[in-house]
């Protein structure tokens, strides 16, 4: 069995890369990625490292060859990934793999207003009618993003959010590796989708608790609307665009669509997923020594 991971220099990918090198045979696992020369310590393990990218899609068709089963990690520009999903799931199925692990979100349905929710569900409908075997990788947001917003809002004393009372049930991007690395060398997971998350839904109110136990100092929510978190957003230094899917996320939580939780991290890795307190304490105290 030959597995593949694309986006292998990207921190996610990075992360599934060393825990296939901890499980198999470094000849079976193939890294795909636009910077070769960023994987060389890899390479030096014995990890086939090629060069690919979703853009290129003649670098894609001699990158998948001998592949059985890959991972299909979502690239970043949320105009054009459909298509570039596409055309990797395209030269997967020509270079004849046979399951593709795609990183989705939690409910990538018609309402969910998270700015990622269109590409990402235009992607899963194109594996769902390719012919290879799927596996959906329903990644909800990570802890780690939210150390720089509680390093602020102990700072400011102030947690500014438009969520609302809503839930996000946040995930450590380790046991986001850790799930996408079991799928690749497990079988059983074909045609299956898992929602990836931490082991609480987390409000904002828990969230500006937890700043204020683990900085001894108080720190309380402040709720605003959609357009004024875009404006706070873009007088803090952020592009409209980019504030704009920013602010799609607590949107997405305030309507009921980031709280689910589940056990699939602990069914699929056998340990259970760090709290969101253990990744803010730990990502905390790293800040504080840096
Ligand atoms: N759940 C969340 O909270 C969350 C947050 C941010 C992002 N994401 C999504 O999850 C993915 C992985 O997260 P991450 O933290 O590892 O992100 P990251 O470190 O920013 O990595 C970006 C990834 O996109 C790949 N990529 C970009 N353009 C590509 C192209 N043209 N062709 C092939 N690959 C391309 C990169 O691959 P190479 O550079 O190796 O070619 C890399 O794996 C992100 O790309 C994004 O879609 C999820």
């Amino acid at each position: 069995m030959t597995v593949a991971v694309t986006g292998a220099s990207g921190h996610l990918g990075r992360q599934v890369s060393d825990l296939l090198l901890e499980h198999l045979d470094p000849a079976d696992v193939v890294l795909l990625t636009r910077t070769p020369e960023t994987l060389a310590a890899l390479a030096e393990r014995g990890a086939v490292v090629r060069h690919a990218d979703f853009t290129e899609p003649s670098s894609l068709a001699d990158a998948f060859g001998g592949v059985d089963r890959a991972l299909l990690i979502s690239a970043v520009d949320l105009e054009r990934r459909a298509e570039q999903h596409r055309a990797a799931i395209q030269a997967a199925a020509a270079a004849g793999v046979r399951q593709l692990i795609y990183t989705s979100v939690p409910e990538p349905s018609e309402g969910n207003p998270a700015a990622v929710v269109p590409s990402h569900r235009a992607t899963e409908e194109a594996l769902r009618g390719s012919g290879l075997a799927w596996t959906f990788l329903r990644n909800n947001l990570y802890a780690e993003f939210q150390v720089p917003v509680v390093r602020q809002a102990i700072a400011s004393g102030r947690l500014v959010t438009s969520a609302g009372s809503g839930r996000t049930a946040y995930v450590s991007r380790d046991d986001c590796a850790a799930a996408a690395a079991a799928v690749l060398v497990q079988d059983g997971h074909e045609n299956r989708a898992y929602d990836i998350t931490g082991p609480d839904a987390i409000s904002p109110q828990d969230i500006a608790s937890l700043a204020t136990e683990l900085a001894h100092r108080p720190v309380e929510v402040v709720q605003v609307d959609d357009d004024a978190l875009i404006a706070g957003l873009i007088a803090g230094g952020l592009p409209e665009a980019a504030a704009r899917v920013v602010a799609s996320f607590p949107a997405a939580a305030r309507e009921g669509f980031l709280g689910g939780v589940s056990t699939a991290v602990e069914e699929l890795t056998g340990a259970p997923p760090r709290s969101l307190r253990d990744v803010l304490a730990v990502g905390l105290e790293e800040a504080a020594r840096s």
